[in-house]
């Protein structure tokens, strides 16, 4: 079956997380994408929290799968005339190095302009332009500056970073579209165009509400479904909220049984106005569906700490997967808090290629996270990641090279 990108060449010069995790939905999209990487030393991760030595680490090979990798000298000028001919060759260049280094290796949007006019150049960078775009920037630094981390832990605690990685996948996802759309346009236009995704920008727009809640404290001085009210105080900027929900609905995460020595025998439970009724009913409190105190969404807002105290009275009777098949009855929303072991295992995952077990041919069998897109007509095959340079004789050839050149290349350490 053909594929959503079939025929799309992408010039990947990618490292680390952001950019990869772009480049890789690409690959799955069918985008044949070409990485770029130093002769001998690759992309750093290949080497970074190994758990086999010698053997490219779960870092790498879980976030470049489906490409091709050569390496190459792109400062030597035998290297640079490969990366031109590359870029005649290829629609789209997506990179993420540190602010300037694309300029340095003398590959400026001028130059890739003449001699590819419809090349799409895309980049991750931590921030756009200001006072802060020639700094390097990594995942944690992204969530602090997007708003993430004044956002996120308890009232009482320091800012917090989260587990998952919005500053960095967030960004590559953001860029991807951005690809996508600018290909789109380039079939009508004719040219080729910059597109730039800041790590900051993309960590602000996946925390938009949190500036929606910034305008609504500063016009009404509260906000009735964070756990400061009714009791706490709000000052000037959005309070962190601990595990309230984020919208209108209150939530919180409860304790089930077996809290006190497994970390993730909890569940979140939302207590939406429409199943309040079937709430009272689960937890053996029929008499608050009458009881003015607690029979309207607003006045349950004055009471959400005993609430969700009551409620946990009654979680904790039961396991998370016994107090999800009983909610699920009644449409009562809630989720169990799911450890990484157990996602690992689920079966469904596993049949619906969202954890896809892939073989590595040092490493051996590994687990990875396949693609969160799902489509009909353009199905993923999730393939292993590529060794350093594995590809680099067959792009070199692909590109009219012969082998006499390719070992010449190879001699002089361009490759
Ligand atoms: N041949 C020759 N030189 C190469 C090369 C190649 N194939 N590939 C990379 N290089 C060079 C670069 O040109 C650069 O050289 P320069 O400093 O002389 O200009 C150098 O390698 C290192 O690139 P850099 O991006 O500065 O790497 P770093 O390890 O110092 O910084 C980051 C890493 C992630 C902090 C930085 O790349 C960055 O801020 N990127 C943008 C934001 C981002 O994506 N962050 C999230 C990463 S998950």
């Amino acid at each position: 079956m053909s594929k959503a990108l079939d025929g799309v060449r992408i010039l990947d010069f990618t490292h680390v997380q952001s950019g990869p995790t772009c480049t890789q939905l690409l690959a799955w999209l069918g985008a044949d994408v070409i990485k770029v990487e130093r002769a001998g030393v690759g992309d750093a991760t290949r080497g970074q929290l190994c758990d086999i030595p010698g053997v490219d680490s779960l870092y790498f090979t879980m976030l470049n799968h489906n490409k091709r990798s050569i390496t190459l000298d792109t400062k030597n000028p035998k290297g640079k005339q490969v990366l031109d001919a590359l870029i005649k060759q290829c629609d789209v260049l997506v990179e993420n190095f540190a602010p300037g280094a694309l300029d340095r290796m003398g590959i400026t949007w001028q130059h890739i302009e003449q001699i590819n006019p419809r090349m799409i150049v895309a980049s991750v960078k931590g921030f756009g332009p200001g006072p802060y775009e020639h700094c390097k920037v990594y995942e944690n630094v992204a969530q602090c500056a997007g708003g993430s981390a004044s956002t996120t832990g308890f009232d009482d605690g320091p800012p917090m970073v989260t587990g998952a990685q919005i500053g960095d996948s967030g960004t590559g996802l953001h860029l991807a579209l951005g690809i996508v759309a600018a290909l789109y346009q380039r079939n009508s236009t004719g040219r080729g165009q910059k597109v730039l995704a800041p790590m900051q920008d993309a960590v602000l727009n996946l925390c938009r509400v949190k500036l929606r809640d910034q305008q609504r404290l500063e016009r009404t001085g509260t906000m009735h479904e964070y756990p400061q009210y009714p009791d706490g105080k709000f000052g000037a900027a959005v309070p962190r909220a601990g595990n309230a929900s984020g919208g209108g609905q209150p939530g919180s995460i409860l304790k089930c049984k077996g809290w006190e020595t497994d970390p993730n025998a909890y569940i979140y439970f939302i207590t939406q106005a429409a199943v309040w009724p079937a709430v009272c009913k689960v937890i053996g409190e029929k008499g608050w569906i009458e009881d003015e105190a607690f029979a309207t969404p607003a006045a349950r807002l004055l009471h959400l700490k005993p609430i969700f105290s009551r409620i946990e009275q009654w979680t904790m009777t039961k396991t998370k997967f016994e107090a999800m098949e009983i909610l699920n009855q009644y449409d009562i929303p809630c989720g169990p808090i799911l450890s990484m072991k157990e996602i690992a295992e689920e079966p469904g995952l596993r049949q619906t290629g969202t954890i896809v077990e892939v073989e590595h041919p040092t490493r051996g069998k590994y687990l990875t996270v396949g693609n969160p897109i799902k489509m009909s007509d353009s199905p993923t095959e999730v393939m292993r990641s590529p060794l350093l340079g594995e590809h680099t004789d067959e792009v070199l050839t692909q590109l009219g090279y012969s082998s006499s050149e390719i070992a010449a290349l190879r001699a002089e350490r361009v490759i």
